[in-house]
């Protein structure tokens, strides 16, 4: 994989990605973001050599590079889910390239459901750990003592710093914004009431399907790490409605100018 990865990193070095110093990986509903980017280059993922190739529905996937607040950036317009049918080294193939491009830090935001029925579906919340239901590794595979230690700490996968940095700006801004335990499914389909008491059991305060295998291989490489989750839904199994996912976007849009005035103020701050 290290020769994909040198290959990968210097096609994009070529088209002017010139040493980012943060990732950003765009979530669902969380896009727009990318209007307050200076963009400087762009490249479809389907140009991208051992890239995995977008599907039908994420053929707008992109990799920007651009400035913000300042900083360089290079931003995930759309990611890869194993509920696409990518295996966990391609969803976090990505991640490996902006590394190795440079990066000292990955910032990631996602959409969830709000298994703590404390929190509010529209609010946001801050992750602080994760529990890993993918059933697999995005380390588990041959070579990866090539790229890093096989045995990656996770005893701190989200960093301290950074996220006593993203509750300070969320109050300074009036954001209201929850800590919590990010648990990862594979999806695509949602959970069943019974699968909603075991997450709150096993001490889930909400829960996806992204985020945990790119958050891995970022500790795999050194970065540091932070994530938001948009809580899009309440996951009450004592009274579950049939999802409603136009309901879920039209919610992650709604929380989306106080994700984007908190990743600003970050990078600013970083
Ligand atoms: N499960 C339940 N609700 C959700 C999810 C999920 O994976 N993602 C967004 N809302």
């Amino acid at each position: 994989m290290k020769n994909y990865i040198e290959e990968t990193a210097n096609y994009l070095k070529e088209k002017g990605f010139d040493l980012p110093e943060v990732g950003i990986i765009l979530g669902t509903g969380l896009g727009q973001l990318i209007n307050h980017l200076e963009i400087i280059k762009e490249v479809s993922y389907n140009h991208i050599p051992y890239f995995p190739t977008a599907t039908v529905e994420f053929h707008k996937g992109k990799l920007i590079f651009g400035k913000l607040e300042g900083k360089k950036v290079i931003v995930m317009q759309g990611r890869f889910h194993i509920y696409e049918g990518y295996t966990l080294q391609d969803v976090t193939y990505p991640v490996r390239i902006m590394n190795q491009l440079g990066i000292k830090a990955l910032l990631v935001s996602n959409a969830a459901g709000a298994i703590n029925l404390n929190f509010k579906k529209g609010e946001l919340m801050l992750i602080e750990d994760h529990i890993n239901l993918q059933g697999s590794s995005p380390l588990a595979f041959k070579g990866v003592g090539s790229l890093g230690v096989r045995f990656a700490d996770m005893s701190q996968p989200y960093d301290a710093q950074i996220n006593a940095t993203i509750e300070t700006i969320a109050k300074n801004h009036n954001i209201t914004l929850h800590k919590g335990v990010y648990a990862s499914v594979v999806g695509p389909q949602l959970e069943t009431r019974a699968e909603y008491r075991m997450l709150k059991i096993i001490g889930a305060d909400a829960v996806g399907m992204s985020t945990v295998p790119e958050i891995i291989v970022a500790n795999h490489l050194g970065l540091k790490a932070a994530a938001v989750s948009v809580l899009t839904d309440e996951c009450d199994p004592e009274h579950l409605e049939p999802v409603n996912i136009d309901e879920i976007i039209a919610m992650a849009q709604k929380a989306e100018p106080d994700m984007i005035t908190i990743f600003k103020e970050l990078i600013k701050q970083l």
